[in-house]
């Protein structure tokens, strides 16, 4: 089977597509075979050397595409069944830019059916963070108040869906050429990143969720309400501020279970979710992908169109 593997040249890894055996099916896992695979900054981060993974290693986290075995011992999956949802790669397995690949069950989900497979395969990793930052880290109410920045990204235009459904206020941070995606998503103010300093524009609100980090983590603070929470999927608490400014903060990792991505179809599939894929690659073009993911300001998802 072709996949595209990271093999180590001194401190960062070449990417190349090549032919490998296909994993054979064990106790406990899903043999899946992967049509489309989701690309997120992950991928290109750790091709450039953000983490160490074993070498060499085949890349992704995301995929969508067709159960064909389970192992001994898993419940409520079978042969045929459209699934979608995480390879592990993060936590040692191998990844989802293959045209096999073995999953853990608890993992995976049923896909969405109302969409394609591109946008199913493009959804697990940004709607489970999405997901669980919305729902479990910030419990929004109707009327509470949260920026989102990068909102026209990944993560971000899921998470403006979900808040604005659970009748939040929403303000994101996004370019100016966003400024009309991010409202049919259902923001409520959209301000330019590269024009405006968000934490002159708004203030007192109840909820932050950063998908940038740095300063903009650190200027964050200045725009809650004190009791506020901010949640970032990049930067550790920074006890200091949380005292100065008598909020929360929180570092999400994340956390794909089933239970989730089941949630997640379903939101899906009643219309309280769109996703939104800007490009699809070839598995052969994957070098390409992560290059576009990295560089070119994708408005949505880029997938591999692994079949
Ligand atoms: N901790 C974890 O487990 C975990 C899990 C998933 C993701 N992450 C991290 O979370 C981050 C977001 O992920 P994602 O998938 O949503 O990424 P993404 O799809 O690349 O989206 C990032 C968005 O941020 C925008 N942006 C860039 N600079 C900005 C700034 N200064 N202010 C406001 N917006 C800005 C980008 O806009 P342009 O297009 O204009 O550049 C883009 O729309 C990534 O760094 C990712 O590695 C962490």
């Amino acid at each position: 089977m072709k996949v595209a593997r990271l093999i180590k040249t001194d401190a960062k890894y070449d990417l190349s597509v090549t032919d490998v055996d296909a994993p054979s099916l064990e106790a406990g896992k899903v043999l899946v075979e992967v049509h489309k695979a989701g690309v997120n900054p992950l991928d290109w981060k750790i091709k450039e050397g953000a983490m160490s993974p074993r070498d060499p290693v085949t890349l992704g986290e995301d995929f969508e595409g067709v159960v064909r075995d389970v192992g001994a011992g898993v419940s409520g999956l079978e042969p045929g069944d459209e699934i979608y949802g995480m390879a592990g790669f993060v936590n040692g397995a191998s990844g989802s830019f293959a045209e096999y690949d073995l999953v853990d069950p608890q993992n995976v989900a049923l896909r969405p059916k109302s969409v394609g497979e591109a946008e199913a395969g493009a959804l697990p990793l940004t709607g489970v963070m999405a997901l669980q930052a919305v729902t479990e880290l910030f419990r929004l109410s109707p009327g509470e108040k949260i920026l989102i920045h990068g909102g026209a990204g990944g993560i971000g235009s899921i998470a403006v869906q979900l808040a604005r459904n659970l009748g939040a206020h929403v303000a994101v941070t996004c370019a100016a050429d966003e400024t009309d995606y991010v409202r049919s998503l259902g923001a409520s103010e959209a301000i330019d990143y590269e024009t405006q300093n968000f934490e002159e524009v708004i203030s007192g609100y109840d909820a932050v969720y950063d998908l940038i980090g740095g300063e903009v983590y650190e200027k964050s603070f200045r725009v809650l309400k004190p009791g506020g929470t901010i949640v970032s999927t990049l930067e550790p608490p920074d006890e200091d501020l949380m005292s100065k400014y008598g909020v929360k903060a929180i570092y999400q990792h994340f956390q794909p279970t089933r239970k989730r991505l089941m949630k997640l179809a379903v939101l899906v599939d009643e219309g309280d979710i769109k996703v939104h894929v800007d490009k699809a690659f070839p598995l052969t073009e994957t070098s390409e992908a992560l290059r576009f993911q990295k560089e070119a300001r994708p408005k949505g998802k880029i997938v591999i169109d692994v079949k």
